[in-house]
C-alpha cells in the first residue's frame, strides 16, 4: 500500500474500535499506531480520527440524510472508513488525493463492492461541505441532561467548544530554560508561539505538532500542558523547601511544574497505577526532576505515609473527564452514569483520607477535568460539612468562575480546557 492507503486503512480500523468495540481511544491508537513506519503517517491518522470524533454530530448528519439505506448495526467497519473520509475533508487535505486513498483504502480493507458508493458520498460531501448538527447530540442523553441543569446558562457554548481542536500549550522548564530564551528556540525552528500572560511557563500554538519536533523536548525543556492544568501550580502555590504530596500524581505533568517552578520542594508522587507511575518516573528523567515517585494507593496512608506532616497536598482526582472532551472526544462514547457516583465516591474517600496528613496552617488543592457539580463544587461542600478545620480560600477570576467552593473554568476559555479547582487551608 501506498500514497497514504495504509494510513487511512488504519484510521478506519482505529475508529471502528473505538466507535464500536469500546476500546478507548488512546488503547487503539496505541495498538494500531505502531504498524504504520512513517511518523507523519502515524500523525495523520490521529489527526483524522479525532476530527472525526470531533464531527461526529455533523458527520453522523451527512450519513443519516445522504445514504441510501440507513447504515446499520452491522456496517459499523464502513460507517468508521466513511468518518475517515469525510473527517479528510474537515481537516482540509487536498480533496483528490484524499478521496483517492479513501477510495483505495476501502479495497483494502475487503470492501471493494463498496468503493463506488464511498467515492459516491464523499464526493458529495466535497461539494456541499458537511451538514450543520447540534455538537450536543453525540453526548449521551444523561450527560447532556446534567450539563444543562449544573451550567444551564453556559451549556451551549460547552457543547459547542468540546467539538473544537484545541491549541497546543506548551510548559517551559524554567530550571532549564526561559520562556523567552524557548521562544527564540521556537521561531529558529520555524514555529509560531504565543505567550500567556497569566501563565507564567505557557506558550501557545495554534497549530499541533509531534512533540519530536519541539526544540529541546528529549533534553526537557519543554512539556505539553494545557494552560488549565498549569494554573495549580498558582493556586497550591506551596512555600521554599515545603513537603509536599501529589497523591494522584501520573504521568506527572503538575508535580513536574512545581518541581521545575521550585527546586527546593520536597516532593512525593503517588499514583496507584505501576505503569502510569513507569511513565511519570520517565518524563522526571527527561526533565531531570529529582521527585520521589511511588506506586500507593492514596486513600491507604498507614501502607506509604511515615507520619511526617505535609505542608501542601494536591488531589487532582479521577473523575468524568468532561471538562478535556475536546481531547478526549471517546469520552462520550464510553462514560456511563453510573460511574459518577463511583468517582465521587474515590474523590471523598482521597479527600477523607488524606486531609489528616496535612500539617495545620497548610494547603490542598483539589481539582478535577470535570464539569459536573457533584464531582466539584458540590464535593468540596460536603467535604467542609464534614470537616471543621477545613476553609475554602477563594482564589482570583484566573481561575474561573467563583462556585463559592472552588472555582470552575469551561472548556475553550482562553484556549483552555475545563477544570475545577478549590484551594482548601487547615485552620
Ligand atoms: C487526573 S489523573 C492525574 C493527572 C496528574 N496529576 C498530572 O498532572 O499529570 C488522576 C490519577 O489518579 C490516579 N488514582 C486514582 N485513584 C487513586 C488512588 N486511590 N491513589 C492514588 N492515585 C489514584 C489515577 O491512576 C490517575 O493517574
Amino acid at each position: 500500500m501506498s500514497d497514504g492507503v495504509a494510513a487511512r486503512a488504519a484510521a478506519a480500523r482505529t475508529l471502528d474500535e473505538v466507535l464500536h468495540r469500546g476500546r478507548s481511544l488512546k488503547s487503539a491508537l496505541a495498538g494500531g499506531l505502531p504498524a504504520l513506519d512513517d511518523a507523519r503517517d502515524r500523525a495523520l491518522v490521529e489527526a483524522i480520527v479525532l476530527t472525526a470524533l470531533r464531527q461526529r454530530a455533523r458527520c453522523n448528519a451527512a450519513l443519516d440524510g445522504w445514504m441510501a439505506r440507513p447504515l446499520g448495526r452491522r456496517d459499523g467497519a464502513l460507517r468508521a472508513l466513511l468518518l475517515v473520509g469525510l473527517a479528510q475533508l474537515e481537516l482540509g487535505l487536498p480533496a483528490h488525493a484524499a478521496l483517492a486513498a479513501t477510495v483505495d483504502a476501502a479495497r483494502a480493507l475487503g470492501r471493494t463492492h463498496q468503493a463506488g458508493m464511498v467515492n459516491a458520498l464523499l464526493r458529495r460531501a466535497q461539494r456541499e461541505g458537511l451538514p450543520p448538527a447540534a455538537p450536543e447530540a453525540v453526548w449521551p442523553a444523561w450527560l447532556a441532561r446534567q450539563v444543562h441543569t449544573d451550567w444551564p446558562q453556559q451549556a451551549e457554548a460547552i457543547f459547542a467548544e468540546s467539538a473544537n481542536t484545541p491549541p497546543l500549550w506548551l510548559r517551559v522548564n524554567r530550571r532549564w530554560i526561559t520562556r523567552d530564551d524557548y521562544l527564540v528556540l521556537l521561531a529558529d525552528a520555524g514555529i509560531a508561539a504565543q505567550p500567556c500572560p497569566e501563565l507564567a511557563d505557557a506558550l501557545r500554538l495554534e497549530t499541533a505538532l509531534p512533540v519530536a519536533q519541539l526544540p529541546g523536548f528529549d533534553a526537557g525543556l519543554v512539556s505539553v500542558q494545557d494552560g488549565a492544568a498549569q494554573a495549580v501550580a498558582d493556586a497550591l502555590a506551596p512555600p521554599a523547601g515545603a513537603r509536599m504530596l501529589d497523591a494522584c500524581a501520573a504521568p506527572g505533568g503538575k508535580a513536574s511544574h512545581l518541581a521545575e517552578r521550585e527546586g527546593s520542594l520536597r516532593i512525593t508522587a503517588l499514583d496507584v497505577d505501576a505503569r502510569r507511575v513507569r511513565r511519570m518516573q520517565e518524563a522526571f528523567t527527561r526533565l531531570r526532576l529529582e521527585i520521589d515517585a511511588r506506586v500507593a494507593d492514596a486513600t491507604r496512608p498507614d501502607a506509604w505515609w511515615d507520619g511526617a506532616p505535609f505542608d501542601a497536598i494536591l488531589i487532582d482526582a479521577p473523575c468524568s473527564a468532561t471538562g478535556i472532551v475536546r481531547r478526549q472526544p471517546d469520552v462520550l462514547l464510553h462514560r456511563r452514569a453510573e460511574d459518577i457516583a463511583a468517582l465521587c465516591a474515590t474523590q471523598a474517600r482521597l479527600l477523607d483520607a488524606l486531609w489528616p496528613l496535612l500539617a495545620p496552617g497548610g494547603t490542598l488543592v483539589y481539582a478535577t477535568c470535570s464539569l459536573l457539580r457533584a464531582e466539584n463544587a458540590l464535593q468540596v461542600e460536603a467535604f467542609l460539612a464534614r470537616t471543621p478545620d477545613a476553609a475554602c480560600v477563594p482564589l482570583d477570576a484566573r481561575f474561573g468562575i467563583d462556585t463559592g467552593s472552588g472555582h470552575q473554568r469551561f472548556p475553550g476559555q482562553q484556549g483552555r480546557d475545563g477544570f475545577f479547582c478549590a484551594r482548601l487551608r487547615k485552620t
